[in-house]
């Protein structure tokens, strides 16, 4: 039995998605289980036998963070402990999510992160979720760690679609352009996640996963308005100007790192993955709000 923690959030909604459509056996669960109330996941587990933990939930808020410490702590460490416990108890093996914040991105801009090299997180949220993965790595051995960054993806608030509501809103849209990372689709992710339980993998380790290939802020809304355009997301005569701006124009409660590119050389030897430039991805998934209006329309709002 797989054990899905954060099915309502945007990656974990995807990630069941592809649960259910290869009919794996599973469990899902979000808030109403809390992962910081280590007896209410004993209780939730009882008499359950688990092969697969995949921790998709998390305290994800990072200007929020700044303020409510305690409680991204409480959330992407201490529920993080709770359940490697779990995992140690059931002789689970856990996929757990971490994030390109680890890294304070000042490395050579030519150069990706490896899963070795040195972390050190520069806002509260980095800094939770790295004590979380300390959590998981003191407490037992069947982890897979996947850092990720710059998600997106049809569940959830995300760059995407708050570029496609500001199109529609603004003659002009300034976009940061001194911060680069990789623009990562849900769907490609999910299926990475998917092939190490279909591998039944015991490669365990920390792993980054991302979309192929480099952009910025502003690049990546580039081209969103680019593809949009051509797909008919946007108005014909609807012509937006967008403009690079420094992160010093936009302040935000959290600092973000400048370069966060990951390699991902690791994941891609292990599991014989293939991964899509994200430009090619970043088109499917346009391509799909296309073929369903009525729901990007409903999104959008929101964003
Ligand atoms: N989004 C990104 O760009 C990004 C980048 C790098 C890494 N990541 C990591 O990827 C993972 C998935 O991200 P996401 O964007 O899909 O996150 P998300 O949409 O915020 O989903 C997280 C889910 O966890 C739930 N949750 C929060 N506290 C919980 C608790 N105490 N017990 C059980 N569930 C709880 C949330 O509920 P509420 O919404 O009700 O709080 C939400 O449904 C996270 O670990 C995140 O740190 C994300």
């Amino acid at each position: 039995m797989i054990w899905l923690i954060g099915n309502k959030g945007m990656l974990g909604q995807e990630v069941e998605e592809l649960l259910k459509r290869k009919r794996l056996s599973y469990l899902a669960s979000d808030k109403e289980v809390d992962i910081t109330n280590y007896p209410i996941l004993q209780e939730w587990t009882k008499n359950i036998e688990l092969a697969w933990i995949i921790n998709c939930s998390g305290y994800t808020d990072v200007d929020k963070a700044e303020k409510e410490i305690e409680k991204a702590f409480l959330i992407n460490r201490d529920g993080v402990r709770n359940i490697s416990k779990i995992a140690i108890e059931k002789q689970a093996k856990l996929i757990h999510i971490s994030t390109d914040y680890v890294f304070n991105g000042k490395k050579d801009t030519h150069l990706s992160y490896t899963e070795d090299d040195k972390t050190e997180p520069i806002n509260i949220y980095g800094k939770s979720k790295l004590a979380g993965e300390r959590e998981i790595k003191e407490n037992f051995k069947k982890y897979f760690i996947i850092r990720t960054a710059w998600l997106y993806g049809a569940k959830g608030n995300n760059f995407v679609y708050t570029m496609l509501r500001l199109f529609k809103e603004r003659d002009v849209v300034k976009v940061v352009e001194d911060q680069w990372g990789s623009p990562t689709y849900t769907v490609d992710l999910a299926g990475a996640i998917l092939k190490i339980i279909e591998d039944d993998s015991v490669s365990y380790g920390i792993y980054h996963f991302t979309n192929e290939g480099v952009a910025s802020w502003y690049e990546f809304a580039r081209i969103i308005y680019k593809k949009a355009k051509r797909l008919g997301l946007i108005e014909d005569n609807k012509e937006v100007e967008i403009q690079p701006i420094k992160t010093e124009d936009y302040p935000t409660a959290a600092r973000r790192p400048g370069y966060s590119v990951l390699s991902k050389d690791k994941i891609k030897r292990e599991f014989d993955l293939k991964i899509r430039d994200w430009d090619k991805a970043l088109e499917d998934f346009l391509i799909s709000l296309k073929e369903n209006r009525e729901y990007l329309e409903s999104r959008v709002e929101k964003c």
